[in-house]
């Protein structure tokens, strides 16, 4: 892209500050620049000026979930479909581990970050113990692909090959990198990150399997005839990956997608929950929820809208084909955004300064006709790590860890 025709595209989206430096940059960097304008979608920035806008519009009705007590009596045959079709190659893991955990406050990818007391635990260790379990009770290696975004993707590659892939055949595992998004301030201008350079965040986690398909990696998925994706969250160190019980029940369900949910602990906790949207399966989040959602009970006299979605879905892939060109909503989120100040210098906000754009994995549950939800024992598979100190957090983890019989 050309000067000229750069100034015009940022002229028509209001974002001509991006040029400011442009003078001072060295040949390198102005090409380095120009290219980033011309790949940059600067139309996402409509979506600020419909942030307060509900994403779901739809009449809500409660669903069920399959519950605790009915998984226990029919263990064993959900344990034996699982088994048979990750014996037979039919389940993979997919990790979304592009994000930036700014919560953490790490510089490092959250999968780096060591929970250990005694000795070191890596988040990801953690993971790839769990997914051991699998491999041992099934007697094969489980196809396991981890996205990363342009921010985290080598320093991610290069801790697993340092840490030899803590055990799993690296010949099971893939990489692919998602895309970005610009970032944005209160006034709907692009942050800058450096002179040459906008400031870009991942686009979320719900442009994964796009990124998928767009890395080429979809071709490896066909050729092993892999059939479910299990999509799971870097930061929950409890988390069963590829669960057979899970992988049997949703097959047996006739679902195009399941999904492992808890019993909210209370009424406003800060998790999406499962519900009808239209008559589909669909998650409202917890900042959609009204006071008049979290109080409906149901005929037991239960909080009718109470299993909460832990991040944790089997799809099925030759669904996830079909709805790949839909367009999923964009949701505006509010973050801390590294920046240069006003006299062009780097600065680290400690508070959130503007927003990022967003795809979530669990709108792509909306496009799909079915799921079946899960109910699993928090304390036994949901310790997520979001902040240092507090709720979600390394403590609260450590604790729920220690509960497990997991030595830190
Ligand atoms: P979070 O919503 O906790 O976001 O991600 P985050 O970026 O990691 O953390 P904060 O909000 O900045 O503290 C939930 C999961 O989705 C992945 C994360 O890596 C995590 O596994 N994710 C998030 C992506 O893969 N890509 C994204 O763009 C965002």
């Amino acid at each position: 892209m050309t000067y000229q025709e750069a100034y015009q595209k940022l002229e028509k989206y209001g974002q001509l500050h991006v040029l400011k430096y442009y003078d001072e940059l060295d040949e390198a960097q102005k090409a380095g620049l120009l290219q980033q304008i011309d790949e940059t979608d600067f139309s996402i920035l409509r979506f600020l000026d419909h942030r307060d806008d509900a994403l779901t519009e739809g009449r809500i009705s409660p669903i069920g979930a399959m519950e605790l007590d009915e998984i226990e009596r029919r263990k064993e045959e959900f344990t034996a479909i699982g088994l048979d079709a990750i014996r037979q190659g039919k389940a993979a893991a997919v990790l979304l581990a592009g994000g930036m955990g700014t919560r953490l406050g790490s510089d490092d990818p959250k999968c780096m970050y060591d929970i250990g007391l005694t000795h070191p635990v890596y988040i990801m260790q953690r993971l790839v113990e769990n997914l051991m379990d699998v491999v041992r009770a099934a007697g094969v290696y489980v196809p396991f692909f981890i996205m990363t975004s342009d921010k985290n993707h080598d320093k991610t590659v290069a801790f697993m090959e340092k840490m030899d892939y803590f055990g799993y055949d690296r010949s099971k595992v893939w990489f692919f990198k998602q895309e970005m998004a610009p970032a944005a301030d209160r006034d709907g201008k692009v942050y800058m990150e450096a002179k040459d350079r906008i400031s870009t965040s991942p686009n979320g986690n719900g442009g994964w399997f796009l990124s998928m398909k767009r890395s080429g990696l979809l071709d490896k998925v066909h050729e092993l005839g892999i059939e479910w994706l299990n999509t799971f969250a870097v930061d929950n160190v409890l988390q069963r990956i590829v669960d057979p019980v899970f992988v049997g029940a949703t097959i047996a369900s006739g679902c195009a997608c399941g999904a492992k949910t808890v019993r909210k602990a209370a009424p406003d906790e800060r998790v999406g929950v499962m519900c009808l949207m239209d008559g589909r399966p669909s998650i409202i989040e917890y900042y959609e929820m009204t006071p008049e959602l979290m109080n409906t009970k149901n005929d037991k006299g239960d909080p009718a809208y109470n299993f909460g979605v832990i991040m944790n879905y089997l799809f099925r892939e030759k669904d996830l084909e079909r709805i790949v060109d839909e367009v999923l909503p964009v949701h505006v989120v509010e973050k801390k955004i590294a920046c240069l100040d006003e006299d062009g210098n780097p600065v680290s906000p400690q508070e959130p300064n503007g927003y990022k754009f967003e795809q979530l994995v669990l709108d792509m549950v909306r496009e799909l006709d079915t799921c079946l939800p899960v109910e699993v024992d928090r304390t036994k598979e949901f310790a997520p790590i979001k902040n240092r100190t507090g709720v979600d957090s390394v403590e609260s983890a450590r604790e729920l860890c220690k509960l497990n019989g997991i030595e830190l």
